[in-house]
């Protein structure tokens, strides 16, 4: 889950790779370090974030080879010892790695008999001795990669310098992501496109099992079957990989208020001159399936209930949801002629990549991802992809990337039943989005003061507001390390109700005629039992002294138009509480390991 940076022949090695870090470290901020080449190979590296690294390496330096790396550790506490790059036993090999390798104790053991010694406790200095000891017989990069590439299980994505070859920086790549940037005179790699984006607008996304090198002038790439490859480069325009933070104090602002500009793109791409634009196979695959199977993680899997039950009541097909790190231990695809929708925002999530490989084991099953990641590995395994134009998310916390979640699905669901009021009701959410941005943060801003200092604090909704609940409680857990939990209505009696204490602040969503009195019930348990009640209601449910009133939508749609409730509440709180926001403790943006 970690993030790599590599360059040959920049002009500016140091700004390209500690800006780049600075990009990647969505990816984890456990540690980062730099390796770069001039009479050696020298290595800085630190616990902490590249803000960090920025301030122990040295202002300048000349090098035409440089590595950085900026790390979720998987293998080993967050030491500067576990920091990357690692270096071989002779010093003369240095390399990053994002990844996990799975047989990293048996290599261990091979090497420590050959007589290797090992300072770190991480996975990666493991691939780096082994590395040396092929090299030291073959005397080449080409046939030791080979060699490496052969023993290694896991996932990796390797950047590497060798003292030998001052004009190369080699590579390796399976499972993680990896891609080229194509410059004149220069070349560069990265984990994604952004930290190059200001460099090159050409990219070369390499493949599982590739390897090579890059210098200033040549990208060699080798596929699996070690045959010379011409991967053709993509060009990406600059504002899409932007990481600008537009005169925003933090990255998680910027993108709640971009939900609505999400939510327009959605609808003018996705129903373009009035139509559904959906690749007609998909939209036939989808009818003729008898169960739809939606799968995926974190917020993805709440977006994921919405759409099951949007599918349900609007499309009459049954469907199931699952968690993808629980399905994969019992997996089970329900139907007979079952269709699988996998929601992941990087398309990169660890856990979803292992079901699609159960799912690709079974039979012939359309697979549909929907994705904010063009090219990312999901949709490389996957029958169909739809894209969810959110623009590049960089807080660690999703939340316009849910918005658009809810609003792709609602059309699929649209076009599958040729229902033009879907795309009306879609519309409608803007104006409701705009008004909470224009006039409800002060009051949700409030509600976060008076909730700050308190260690619980619980969500209920019952049916879409339930849905909607649970993605409240994991955004506020998320970056405000209070513990929440989001609950049914109609569920608390059944045992939660227990917990309900004097001021504990309970915050409730009504956004639905047919569970609002029900609801209202629910609030006068929890008040009698001395809860402090936030009521958030739609205009024709609501009540005197309810906490925010917002006007009227269609229900099924609370994810689009009133997240960016839930999102400003954990928002402000983690503010107030002082903690970074975007950068929450323990997480990383992509889930790389399972
Ligand atoms: C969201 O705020 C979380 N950081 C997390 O739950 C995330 O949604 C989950 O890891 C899934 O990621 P994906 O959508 O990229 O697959
Ligand atoms: N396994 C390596 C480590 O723990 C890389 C981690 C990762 O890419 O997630 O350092």
């Amino acid at each position: 889950m970690c993030g790599i940076v590599g360059a040959v022949g920049i002009n500016n090695p140091r700004d390209y790779a500690i800006e780049g870090l600075k990009m990647l470290e969505y990816r984890g901020y456990d540690s980062a370090g730099i390796g770069f080449l001039s009479d050696k190979i020298n290595i800085f590296k630190d616990i902490g974030s590249p803000n960090h690294l920025d301030d122990i390496l040295p202002s300048s330096f000349e090098t035409e080879l440089i590595i950085g790396h900026t790390r979720w550790a998987t293998h080993g506490t967050p030491s500067k010892i576990n920091s990357h790059p690692h270096l071989s036993c002779n010093r003369k090999i240095a390399l990053v790695h994002n990844g996990v390798i799975d047989n990293a104790n048996e290599l261990r053991t091979f090497l420590l008999s050959q007589g290797y010694k090992f300072y770190s406790d991480t996975d990666t200095e493991v691939v780096v001795n082994l590395l040396e000891y092929f090299y030291l017989s073959s005397k080449d990069m080409h046939t030791s990669l080979t060699l490496l590439k052969d023993q290694l299980e896991g996932s990796y994505a390797l950047a590497i310098i060798n003292e030998d070859y001052p004009d190369s920086l080699f590579m390796l790549k399976k499972g993680s992501p990896l891609m080229i940037g194509k410059g004149k005179g220069f070349n560069l790699i990265a984990s994604d496109a952004s930290p190059m984006a200001k460099y090159t607008n050409e990219f070369i996304d390499l493949e599982d099992y590739d390897f090579g090198y890059i210098s200033k002038k040549e990208i060699r790439i080798f596929d699996k079957n070690n045959n010379l490859v011409d991967r053709k480069p993509i060009v990406k325009d600059a504002e899409s990989i932007s990481h600008d933070l537009k005169g925003y104090p933090h990255y998680m602002l910027k993108e709640i208020e971009e939900i609505d500009e999400v939510v327009k793109r959605a609808i003018s791409i996705y129903h373009e001159d009035n139509q559904y634009q959906f690749d007609s196979k998909l939209l036939k695959d989808l009818r003729e399936a008898d169960h739809v199977m939606f799968i995926g993680c974190g917020t993805s899997y709440h977006a994921s209930l919405v759409g099951g039950r949007i599918f349900e009541i609007c499309n009459n097909i049954p469907t199931t949801e699952y968690i993808a790190s629980e399905w994969a231990f019992h997996p089970v695809i329900p139907g007979k002629k079952p269709f699988v929708i996998l929601i992941s925002q990087s398309g990169e999530t660890a856990d979803l990549i292992h079901c699609l490989k159960i799912i690709k084991e079974k039979n012939n099953v359309p697979t549909l991802l929907i994705t904010n990641t063009p090219g990312s590995t999901l949709s490389r395994g996957v029958t169909y992809t739809v894209l969810l134009h959110a623009g590049v998310e960089v807080s660690v916390a999703s939340t316009k990337a849910y918005a658009a979640q809810v609003a792709l699905l609602a059309l699929l669901s649209g076009a599958l039943s040729k229902n033009e009021k879907m795309v009306v009701d879609l519309k409608d959410t803007i104006d409701v989005i705009d008004s909470i941005k224009n006039n409800l943060k002060q009051p949700i801003e409030q509600i976060a003061e008076e909730i700050k200092d308190h260690d619980n604090v619980f969500f209920l909704g019952r049916s879409f507001d339930y849905f909607l609940s649970l993605e409240a409680s994991l955004k506020l857990k998320e970056i405000s390390y209070i513990h929440s939990e989001a609950y049914p209505g109609g569920e608390l009696k059944h045992g939660p109700i227990a917990l309900i204490s004097e001021g504990l602040p309970v915050i409730v969503f009504i956004t639905d005629p047919t569970t609002a009195s029900s609801m209202r019930s629910n609030i006068e348990e929890v008040k009698s039992r001395g809860a402090k009640v936030y009521v958030v209601a739609t205009k024709s449910l609501s009540k005197k002294g309810d906490a925010l009133i917002v006007d009227d939508y269609a229900h099924f749609l609370s994810g689009v138009a009133i997240s960016s409730i839930a999102f400003y509440l954990a928002y402000f709180v983690s503010l107030k509480k002082g903690y970074n926001v975007d950068k929450p403790r323990n997480l990383a943006k992509s889930v790389t390991v399972e």
